[in-house]
């Protein structure tokens, strides 16, 4: 009696794959070539923005939501991973412009580096690209001068975006262990 049901399922689904996908191409055809010239325009933007980890103080912009039981004895932290929701400035102190934050996570990932898996997205909330997003997502490095990471895709004014970013320590406080990191963000998109 427990077999018929997951096959009854499959067929389910594979019916609303079939659906959506006629469904999709057929409205999209009479506005295609208009959306195919849009497409040609390819642009590349360059913004640099300041990424503030605050980490100490009343209002840190970050909260660990996952420890390992090596994380506190380990020198890289292994095992740590930090929900992020950082200030983004046009430039490098905080009382500089705030064109928008950093959501996302980073996670300890190296047993001999300090080197954390970055996940973000960039959401800017000012300037000319208020309400557009790019997603970083790569490996960070943090004692190395120049980190970068994939620019894996972006909403908005940076929709089909792909490109890269540099990431420069621009301060660290080895007392608070603040953390302001310059990035140099390259996108292609349409
Ligand atoms: C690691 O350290 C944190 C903060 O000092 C503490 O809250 C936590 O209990 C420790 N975890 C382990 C597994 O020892
Ligand atoms: C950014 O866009 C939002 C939503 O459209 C708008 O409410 C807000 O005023 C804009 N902010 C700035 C600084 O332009
Ligand atoms: C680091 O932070 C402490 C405490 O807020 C502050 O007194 C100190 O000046 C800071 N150091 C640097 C280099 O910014």
């Amino acid at each position: 009696m427990a077999k018929p049901l997951p096959l009854l399922l499959l067929f389910l689904l594979f019916l609303t794959i079939t659906t959506t996908t006629s469904s999709s191409s057929s409205s999209s055809s009479s506005s295609s070539s208009e959306k195919l010239k849009k497409m040609k325009k390819k642009k590349i933007t360059h913004f640099t923005v300041y990424w503030h980890d605050i980490v100490s103080g009343p209002n840190p912009s970050g909260a660990d939501v996952a420890r390992a039981p090596i994380t506190n004895t380990s020198t890289t932290l292994f095992g740590l991973v930090r929900i992020i929701d950082n200030p983004l400035t046009k430039g490098p102190t905080m009382s500089s412009d705030l064109v928008g934050r950093a959501q996302g996570f980073y996670a300890s990932t190296s047993l001999e580096y300090v080197a954390f898996m970055m996940a973000m997205n960039f959401a800017f909330t000012s300037g000319k690209y208020n309400g557009s997003t790019v997603t970083i997502l790569g490996r960070n490095e943090a004692s190395a001068d120049v980190r970068e990471m994939p620019v894996i895709g972006g909403s908005g004014l940076f929709r089909w975006a792909q490109g890269y970013a540099q990431a420069r320590t621009s301060m660290a406080n080895l007392t608070t262990n603040d953390v302001v990191v310059k990035y140099d963000v390259h996108v292609m998109h349409y």
